[in-house]
């Protein structure tokens, strides 16, 4: 498969997206991969960046992170409610004190899980507007980034490709989505499906940035996915797993059937402009 040439681009940005990446990712896939008869599975997708890049005939797709999902199926479900709404949030983040209150609003309806259409609004309007596009809670789970700002001081301007949201409507139709830890995903994975994986990054450095939500990924939930791998692998599935070249990584994810390859990347997301880094990353396959 090759990647669309009107390609539908992730519509949120988020911390180790792959959008990019995902082009060079597109020569590894298995090759008895059969898009047409098996799924694509991504059980951490984030933006989905490499999802958007393949435009898969049919997949799962899913998430720990509850409001991204809702916002995904807002998309799927109700996109032209959902652009109206974001048409007035275009209009009306003229300062500072109105993305306040829509962080607080945000905030409020999470924790009553109420009113998904507004939720998923506030998700993207917020992801938009906010420092570096970061998505990041504090120990209650409430979001908590400040807004962002141009270097001459002006609030960055809400823009949203709402073509782009448009052709992700479309393309999600063939897509289920679902709200969970990726353990759960095993039932779904069939012989000669691919799962990609992209679990948060094992830190290179002090300041690398892992952290999507109250709960943190550590050494052990590293351990504890390299487990769930074998078991796509004992199902006869295909994987390919992303993350930092550290020797962490290297020998958490070493088995004798797998294959350990390496990229230089420029990471996306850091606290400064300046700290952003050539980064190694590596990608573990079971083919
Ligand atoms: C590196 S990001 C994925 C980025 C994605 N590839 C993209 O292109 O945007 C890691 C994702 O894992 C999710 N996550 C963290 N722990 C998880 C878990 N236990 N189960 C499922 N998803 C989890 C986070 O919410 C985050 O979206």
């Amino acid at each position: 498969m090759k990647s669309n040439d009107i390609a539908t681009k992730p519509f949120i940005k988020w911390a180790g997206g792959k959008f990019k990446l995902a082009e060079q990712f597109l020569d590894h896939l298995p090759r008895n991969f059969n898009p047409h008869k098996n799924k694509f599975i991504e059980p951490m997708v984030g933006s989905g960046g490499f999802f958007f890049r393949l435009s898969p005939n049919n997949a799962y797709l899913s998430d720990i992170n509850k409001n991204l999902i809702t916002t995904y199926q807002m998309v799927q479900n109700d996109v032209e409610r959902l652009i109206s709404k974001l048409e007035e949030y275009k209009k009306l983040h003229i300062d500072e004190d109105f993305f306040k209150e829509q962080k607080k609003l945000y905030n409020d309806l999470s924790k009553k899980g109420k009113n998904n259409l507004e939720i998923a609004a506030l998700f993207i309007y917020l992801n938009k507007t906010c420092f570096n596009g970061l998505y990041r809670e504090n120990k209650s789970g409430e979001f908590n980034v400040p807004v962002g700002r141009k270097s001459n001081g002006e609030l960055l301007p809400m823009s949203v490709d709402m073509e782009n949201l448009r052709k992700v409507n479309k393309l999600l139709q063939n897509v289920e989505l679902a709200c969970h830890s990726y353990e759960q995903c095993l039932k779904e994975v069939k012989q000669g499906d691919f799962v990609y994986i992209d679990p948060p990054y094992i830190p290179i450095d002090k300041v690398s940035f892992t952290q999507y939500s109250k709960n943190d990924f550590g050494l052990e939930d590293h351990i504890k996915l390299s487990n769930f791998l074998e078991k796509i692998s004992d199902k006869g599935a295909f994987f390919m797993l992303s993350n930092s070249d550290t020797e962490n990584t290297r020998k958490l994810y070493h088995r004798d059937a797998w294959r350990i390859e390496k990229f230089d990347v420029s990471r996306s997301i850091a606290s400064k402009a300046k700290n952003r880094v050539k980064a190694k990353e590596l990608i573990i396959k079971n083919y």
